[in-house]
């Protein structure tokens, strides 16, 4: 068993993670009624930390608790800071070595309007949908700036600026963004936010050895969405996902998380499963075709599904369709410098720790059941529905309401 590559080192920005395998952000809708962290959310990470991975994104946290996606959505702000401070030195005490990334999100047209505001970019045909002022927008701005600072003074390792699954940042990137003004139309101003607000984060940090990350979704699969030719298209183009990764590097930011979809639309392509188990080979060549582009580290995505080669792919050999496969193979070829577990990281928290330590046997492999996307939907606390006894009752629980 070759682990060579996802047992080694890598140096991002001035700080270094301790191996290649990242928890990606993943929410679970268990915040407290002010958005602070619950002991729910402190047992989750602190399990997180003990699991060996190179870096810890801390799930999507909202910069608006009038506009968010999830009931109990955990959010940055001045009131939850000292709840946040908490949570990582509760992690940096069972384990000093992961870096520890905050996702700093707006939740735009996907805020929930069963409990709170839903604004948007440009129409959505839904007339109680607010349209975004260009003040407001640049507001946002600002408070993403405030919260970046918010981040680096209660001790984390930076900030993992979202632009993907069709959030406001994701929506504003999109060919179908044909607002006027400042912030719609052409791909400079569709890119015009993601600068100027890049601008103010980087200005709000100062100098320093703090972290900025991007993720985005690449393709997300709608017409007009990014990665198509234009607003109405269903055409494939991946020119503007391109040079939006240059830009990312233009801009100063430390690295690029590569992630594809929006899950209220095109979950298929968000989450790998059965129904679609080749959109992990698409989740590679995306990666792969910004990694040629790009200096700076590179984060794939889509891993979850592969397992230890139980899965549908059609390749007949079990060993050339595992995780450790394509996770050794993209990056022994370059096409990706680190590599991100989504579900599997619900599914067993201390997955890195026993892979590295050859301790496969032990590994609990997500079965891709969609199980914590179903809670996730229906407004729970979030976790793995097949191995967590609490959360299996969770599930049971929102069935009966349903
Ligand atoms: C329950 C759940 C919550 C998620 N929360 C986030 C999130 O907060 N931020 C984000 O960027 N992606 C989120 N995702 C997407 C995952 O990070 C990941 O990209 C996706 O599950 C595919 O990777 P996987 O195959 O390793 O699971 C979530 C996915 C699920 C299933
Ligand atoms: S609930 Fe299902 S899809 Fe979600 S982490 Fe557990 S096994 Fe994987």
């Amino acid at each position: 068993m070759n682990l060579e590559l996802l047992s080694s080192p890598i140096q991002i920005g001035n700080k270094t993670a301790a191996n290649r395998i990242v928890i990606q952000p993943m929410e679970c809708n268990d915040g407290d009624s002010g958005g602070g962290p619950t002991e729910l959310t402190f047992k989750r990470y602190r399990k997180l930390a003990e699991g060996g991975a190179g870096i810890i994104v801390v799930e999507s946290l909202t910069l608006s608790y009038e506009s968010r996606a999830r009931k109990n959505q955990l959010k940055i702000s001045e009131e939850t800071a000292k709840g946040l401070e908490r949570l990582v030195k509760e992690m940096r005490e069972i384990n000093p070595k992961p870096l520890i990334l905050f996702q700093i999100n707006h939740s735009g047209r996907i805020s929930g309007a069963a409990f709170s505001k839903v604004v948007s970019l440009y129409p959505t045909g839904d007339p109680n949908v607010h349209i975004l002022t260009d003040k407001e927008l640049e507001d946002i701005g600002e408070s993403f700036a405030r919260t970046a600072v918010i981040t680096k003074q209660i001790g984390a390792d930076g900030i993992d600026f979202k632009h993907c699954h069709g959030y406001l940042c994701g929506e504003m990137l999109r060919p179908a963004n044909t607002r006027p003004g400042p912030y719609g139309g052409s791909f400079e101003n569709r890119t015009r936010f993601f600068r100027e607000t890049t601008e103010k984060i980087k200005k709000a940090l100062g100098k320093g050895d703090f972290l900025t990350g991007v993720r985005y979704s690449f393709y997300e699969g709608i017409p007009g969405g990014l990665g198509t030719s234009g607003p109405e298209e269903v055409e494939e183009d991946l020119f503007e996902p391109l040079r939006f990764a240059r830009m990312i590097e233009e801009m100063g930011m430390d690295y690029i998380n590569v992630s594809a979809g929006i899950p209220a639309i095109t979950h298929e392509i968000v989450r790998p499963t059965k129904s679609y188990p080749e959109g992990v080979y698409r989740h590679f060549g995306w990666a792969k075709m910004v990694k040629r582009l790009v200096g700076i580290p590179v984060i794939g995505s889509g891993y979850s599904y592969l397992r230890d080669g139980k899965n549908d792919l059609k390749e007949p050999n079990p060993s050339k369709k595992s995780f450790l496969y394509w996770a050794e193979k993209n990056l022994k070829s370059g096409h990706v410098d680190l590599v991100g577990i989504g579900r599997q990281s619900l599914a067993d928290p201390l997955f890195a720790k026993k892979l590295l330590s050859g301790d496969l046997d032990r590994i609990q492999f997500c079965t891709a059941c969609g199980g914590c996307s179903v809670l996730l939907r229906s407004q729970k606390e979030v976790g793995c529905t097949v191995y967590n006894e609490y959360y299996k009752e969770v599930l049971r629980q929102a069935r009966k309401e349903s």
